[in-house]
């Protein structure tokens, strides 16, 4: 067993914390108030190769592994969670599931400029009635023969009015239950496509999350990803890789955390002492420190496996969960360690503890989680 990280590794690592701490953290505040999307960061993003990292580069992308992913993800996070998520859809929810279940023609076609960053994509599963409950999609798709004919209405989608790509899943045959869900690949310059809302949000405010309208949106045949009905288990298999960058953002906002609040211990004064000195502080921080360590190996450990074609979506769903109340834990103490100053803005720290709250949620709940967690259990029970 080797803890050690390859050169290449913290190459990349080194190069989206410099990238993130120029490029991101100046006016992550600013664009935290006034929900503005990080233009010019998620443009660097592209140039840097941060939007298709685990591509192939036969389709412009970087042709990394999910180590490197998930150490730019954590580096992104530590500064601006919501660029992290940006990135995080793009990446594994959009550029993955093209380049493994998409024909040759719809990733010439798509995933070479998603890869590349020039166009933005999003994943459009949940609806205002299917959230967990995720088989139970409302939007239809019609067969209409040579194509599909798209109607309902999706919920809280990361890259909303960003993306120009959208993979949607819709209800074709509702008689099959889950078997009768099919993704499609569907462009907003489609006609009936339609961004609705914008939500106002707790946090990852720099992200743009809207509800999408579909009204009798003709999408060809072609763009169907799959066999017919293969859209729930394209949705699940992506999502259980997208939860390894999902863990990482939540990991990402608890190192972002605890590093300011280790500093802060060492320049704060209190009863004529540093207040890291005081052992109230001083084990806050020793237990934050643990709790972050075992989700960077959590973390680390479903991404290995991916990159060395393992069975991951338990794993990924424990690093999904643990990181992201690790996340929560841990943001909520660095606020307490920086007492009043933590309550107000400039000191970053109440931003962390807002963003946390969306790991608990997004990609599965802490609770799906621990379905996808158990049930891989029991229907391995025998073995232990
Ligand atoms: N890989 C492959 N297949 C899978 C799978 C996986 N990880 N998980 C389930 N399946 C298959 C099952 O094998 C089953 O297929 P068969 O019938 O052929 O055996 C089929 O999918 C249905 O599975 P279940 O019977 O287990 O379905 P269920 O209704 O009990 O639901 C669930 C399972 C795990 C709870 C699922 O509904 C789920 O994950 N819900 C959460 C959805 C979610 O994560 N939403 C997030 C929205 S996306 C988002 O947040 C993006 C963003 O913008 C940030």
């Amino acid at each position: 067993m080797n803890f050690n990280l390859s050169e290449e590794h913290l190459l990349i690592r080194d190069t989206a914390r410099s990238f993130a701490q120029k490029e991101l953290m100046p006016g992550v505040i600013e664009r935290d108030n006034n929900q503005q999307f990080p233009s010019d960061g998620v443009k660097k993003m592209a140039e840097l190769g941060f939007l298709g990292m685990m591509t192939s580069p036969n389709y412009k992308g970087g042709g990394m592994d999910t180590i490197s992913y998930v150490l730019a993800i954590e580096e992104i996070s530590k500064c601006d969670a919501s660029a992290a998520v940006i990135m995080s859809v793009n990446n594994s929810l959009v550029c993955w599931g093209l380049e493994e279940y998409g024909t040759d023609k719809q990733k010439t076609k798509y995933l070479t400029k998603l890869a590349s960053g020039e166009l933005l994509g999003a994943f459009c599963l949940s609806e205002p009635e299917a959230g967990s409950d995720a088989t139970s999609q409302k939007t239809t798709a019609i067969d209409m023969g040579d194509h599909y004919l798209l109607n309902g209405t999706k919920n809280w989608i990361t890259n909303g009015s960003s993306a120009s790509i959208y993979l949607v899943m819709a209800q074709t045959d509702v008689s099959k239950g889950h078997k009768g869900i099919n993704c499609f690949i569907v462009e907003k310059e489609m006609m009936g496509f339609q961004v609705g809302k914008k939500e106002d949000k707790l946090g990852i405010r720099g992200s743009d999350t809207h509800s999408i309208m579909l009204t009798d949106v003709k999408v060809p045949k072609e763009n169907r990803i799959g066999e017919d009905g293969f859209g729930f288990k394209f949705a699940m298999k992506t999502l259980s890789g997208g939860r390894i960058g999902i863990a990482a953002q939540a990991l990402g906002i608890a190192s972002g955390a605890f590093e300011l609040s280790a500093k802060y211990a060492t320049e704060r004064r209190s009863f004529n002492k540093k207040i890291g000195e005081h052992q109230a502080i001083a084990f806050k921080l020793a237990d934050m420190a643990t709790k972050i360590e075992a989700a960077r190996h959590l973390v680390l450990k479903a991404a290995w496996l991916k990159d060395n074609n393992q069975p991951y979506s338990k794993e990924s769903a424990m690093a999904k969960l643990y990181a992201s109340e690790v996340a929560m834990d841990v943001t909520i103490e660095a606020v307490q360690i920086h007492g009043g100053y933590g309550f107000v803005k400039e000191y970053h720290v109440e931003r962390f503890m807002r963003d946390a709250k969306i790991t608990q949620i997004y990609e599965g709940t802490s609770e799906i989680q621990r379905i996808v967690i158990s049930r891989d259990i029991l229907s391995q029970a025998e073995i232990y």
